[in-house]
């Protein structure tokens, strides 16, 4: 039954226009960090690729911020270099990236002393006289976490963060920051009223790229644009949810910082919470950021504390083989690469639904997914009820990447003169259906934010919750004296995972055959 699958059609005729996304406002951007490997990877492809497709206002100033000594052409080219290797679209168009390069400047020093922030206040008076964006700005923080309070400090001290009035009202300067957002609870509380103390909650966007990305987007409308999905979307016909993100890379040069932060706080405790809260929250009043917040927020609220003994029981840690042996990482580390974790939903739409939640690195394949596993049917009209456990149960995967989309597995006869009967799988691409690929999370992102638009950025409230939950987990294991799950590099993880599951009699969802939605 492997090969089974059901293609799905689009429908031109359907599309359409629900909400008309108004225009980025005029302003500038400076990136703290813009020699890093963010900025390189992920932001200045992100501009180039917005610029490519007119999405920008014009002009367009980037003010790039680094400690390196080195002239803008210099940066400018080793900028191109990261656009032609990590560009989104290929080949890159040259007449557009020379177009994005002339309004790329840079400002260099130390992060820590007031004359980089004395400089780059007059660059940006000066690109604002020029442009007529004056205050309009957005500062970047592509830098290690660390260095976020100093270069609140720095802009603060230099009254580069005197809010000034945009259009309907709405408040700059805005700052982007990247997770993690604190390292526990206390933190991201000490961190959130520093950066309330200069800065109202609307001109703060914590980004979490995963928010930005297409398909977890389309959670939403999935959820609340099909009438069919809403009424069984509870705990009397799901059975389970599998939230998994499985990456075969390891940390590569991310030695220290990974270190420090290991698996939960790196993806757990932001993207795979966040996906999870999407996938499990009540309808919004509104598609509007707070309203849609507010929902996400009640989730993390209801989210079982997992504390003291129940950290053994309900979650699984484990760290690749060779991990210890990667540059700047302690010869005697714990730190986790991999979790596998139990989580609970109390209240009346989740009670008795386990959301499996796992990542990992250096696994067996690159993938991130939602998988929603049904109930078994109730009587099996055609055998009786002993083989009501033969019969496939329904999986929906909301597959995040690669290949986005969406597949259901449903069971069909067989063509026999027995009855047989087997799974197939419904599968939707967006690149088979659309015949494109995607925005990427940072373009949407960067949009959104000039547009003044919260809704893909995490709120202060949901990022303490998340904290709430998830401190207890990293500080029991951080405390423990369990002895590390050491898993081989290439395989689906520590076997000991299988436990959680087990529990509940389900499997994880196999890693070999990612296009099929089947448990294994
Ligand atoms: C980042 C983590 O936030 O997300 C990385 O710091 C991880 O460790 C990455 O590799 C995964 O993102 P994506 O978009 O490749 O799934």
């Amino acid at each position: 039954m492997k090969d089974a699958r059901a293609e799905v059609s689009t429908f031109a005729d359907s599309r359409v226009l629900i909400l008309k996304q108004g225009e980025p406002q005029a302003c500038s951007l400076v990136v703290f960090g813009i020699t890093g490997d963010l900025a390189r990877r992920k932001l200045v492809p992100a501009i180039y690729n917005l610029a490519r497709d007119a999405a920008l206002p014009e002009p367009f100033p980037v003010i790039g911020v680094g400690r390196a000594e080195q002239s803008p052409d210099q940066l400018r080219d080793l900028l191109r270099k990261s656009v032609e290797e990590f560009s989104r679209t290929q080949p890159v168009d040259r007449g557009t990236w020379d177009h994005v390069a002339a309004s790329i400047d840079y400002v260099h020093g130390d992060f820590s002393g007031p004359d980089l922030y004395e400089q780059l206040r007059s660059r940006i008076e000066e690109v604002g006289a020029q442009h007529g964006i004056d205050g309009r700005t957005l500062f970047y923080c592509a830098t290690p976490a660390g260095l976020f309070p100093t270069i609140l400090d720095g802009l603060e001290k230099a009254r580069l963060l005197r809010p000034v009035t945009g259009e309907k009202g709405s408040l700059w300067p805005r700052v982007l920051v990247e997770k993690p957002f604190g390292r526990d609870l206390a933190s991201s509380v000490e961190l959130n009223d520093r950066v309330a103390r200069v800065l109202d909650e609307s001109q703060t966007f914590r980004v979490d790229h995963y928010l930005g990305k297409e398909t977890v987007q389309n959670i939403l409308v999935f959820r609340f644009g099909n009438a069919i999905f809403e009424p069984i979307w509870n705990q009397k016909y799901i059975d389970h949810v599998q939230i998994t993100a499985a990456e075969t890379l390891g940390i590569g040069r991310r030695g220290h910082f990974y270190d420090e932060t290991g698996v939960i706080r790196d993806v757990i405790q932001n993207h795979l919470l966040q996906v999870l809260a999407l996938c499990a929250m009540e309808p919004p009043t509104s598609f509007d950021a707070d309203a849609i917040r507010d929902e996400k927020t009640k989730v993390f609220r209801s989210l079982r504390r997992i504390v003291g003994e129940d950290v053994t029981r309900r979650v699984v840690f484990g760290q690749y083989e060779g991990y210890r042996e990667e540059e700047n990482v302690d010869p005697d580390s714990r730190t986790p690469t991999y979790a596998a974790l139990e989580v609970m939903i109390d209240n009346w739409r989740w009670q008795g639904v386990p959301f499996y939640v796992r990542a990992g690195k250096r696994l067996c394949e690159k993938v991130t997914e939602v998988a929603i596993h049904f109930k078994p049917i109730p009587f099996c009209l055609f055998g009786g009820q002993d083989t009501c456990p033969l019969v496939p149960r329904n999986v929906l995967v909301l597959r995040i990447d690669p290949d986005e989309g969406i597949a259901l597995d449903i069971t069909t006869k067989l063509p026999a003169d027995d009855l047989w009967v087997g799974g197939v799988e419904m599968s939707f691409s967006y690149e088979r259906a659309f015949e494109q690929s995607p925005r990427g999370a940072y373009e949407r992102l960067l949009l959104d934010c000039m547009r003044g638009d919260q809704m893909l950025f995490a709120r202060r409230d949901g990022i303490e919750l998340e904290w709430e939950f998830v401190t207890p987990i990293v500080e029991a294991w951080e405390n423990g004296s369990e002895p590390v799950l050491v898993y081989k590099p290439g395989s689906p993880g520590p076997d000991e995972a299988g436990r959680l599951t087990g529990r509940h009699g389900c499997h994880w969802k196999g890693f070999r055959d990612a296009a099929r939605t089947r448990s294994d």
